[in-house]
């Protein structure tokens, strides 16, 4: 078995796991989720980037206080001729160690970002990080499906309102028609609000297992965005950067090995792959 798994390592080069947050609706906290993710398993010693996938109204430099030089945009035109190595020229470098791909400054320039860009940007970064975190524009949008069909793991952002809820549901439908839902896990944001919806029922609302719940703390949440500083940085001991960290856990730990494969596999290497790489990690 360990033998079978060294040939097929050798045959395809190892690459990180990429994370896609969503939402069905905005202002529900998929960039604060975003960076303070990205910096909880950066503490880790895990080597993190963040694709700001919101090509319109981006703002994780905002949120981490990165004046970004490159975004997005400038790489674009150096497409061409682009490896792992000059797209590492393009990062912003945040001072716990995250490094971000920023979005055009301009709503105008999201038009430049293709699926084409897409599918060479990512696979690059996913050589140079063990966890790439795409934060999303909101809903379904083209490029936003594209980013969700190539991520290994979906994290749906969601909160207690009615209006959130059947949005979320309408979206969840979707994703499972898309056979993308398999890879979605629930994030229940401000989990502790006041609302005639419990936490705890929304699992059953949208059938959806054990979701993960990040408490209601406005004047943290708020502070992070505003001043940019992410608060699972200086405010670690607060149950929502605990709960950050909790989910980071989660994330780190059930990872498996991915694999780039050097051709496109048959859909039976696929399910022996996956057989294989599970009973690896049990
Ligand atoms: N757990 C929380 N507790 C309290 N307030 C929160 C929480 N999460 C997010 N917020 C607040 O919700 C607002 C929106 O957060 P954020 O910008 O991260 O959402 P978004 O989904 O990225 O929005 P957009 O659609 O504009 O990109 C912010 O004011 C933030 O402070
Ligand atoms: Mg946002």
């Amino acid at each position: 078995m360990g033998q079978q798994l060294e040939q097929h390592e050798s045959n395809n080069e190892k690459r990180g796991e990429f994370i896609a947050v969503c939402s069905a609706k905005g202002g529900i906290g998929r960039t604060l989720l975003s960076v303070n993710l990205a910096v909880a398993l950066c503490k880790k010693n895990i080597r993190i980037g963040v694709m700001d996938g919101d090509f319109q109204f981006g703002d994780v430099s905002l949120a981490m206080d990165l004046q970004s030089t490159f975004t997005i945009k400038d790489v674009i035109q150096e497409l061409e001729r682009l490896d792992e190595y000059t797209l590492a020229s393009y990062l912003s470098h945040h001072e716990s160690g995250v490094r971000i791909l920023a979005a055009p400054e301009k709503p105008e320039f999201a038009d430049l970002v293709t699926e084409r860009t897409l599918e060479k940007i990512i696979p690059l970064l996913l050589k140079q990080h063990e966890y790439v975190i795409a934060d999303t524009g909101v809903g379904l949008q083209d490029k936003g499906l594209h980013i969700l069909e190539k991520a290994d793991q979906i994290l749906i952002v969601t909160n207690l309102e009615m209006a959130t809820l059947k949005n979320t549901k309408s979206m969840l439908d979707t994703l499972d028609m898309l056979g993308l839902r398999e890879k979605v896990r629930l994030v229940v944001n401000r989990a502790t609000m006041e609302s005639v919806i419990q936490a705890t029922d929304v699992a059953d609302i949208l059938g959806e297992e054990e979701p993960i719940f990040i408490p209601n703390d406005f004047q943290i949440a708020s502070q992070s965005l505003n001043i940019g500083i992410p608060f699972v940085m200086n405010h670690g001991k607060t149950e929502i950067a605990k709960s950050i960290f909790k989910m980071a856990e989660q994330i780190s730990s059930r990872r498996e090995i991915s694999i780039i494969k050097t051709k496109g596999p048959s859909l039976l290497t696929k399910l022996f792959t996956r057989k294989r790489l599970k009973e690896e990690v049990e």
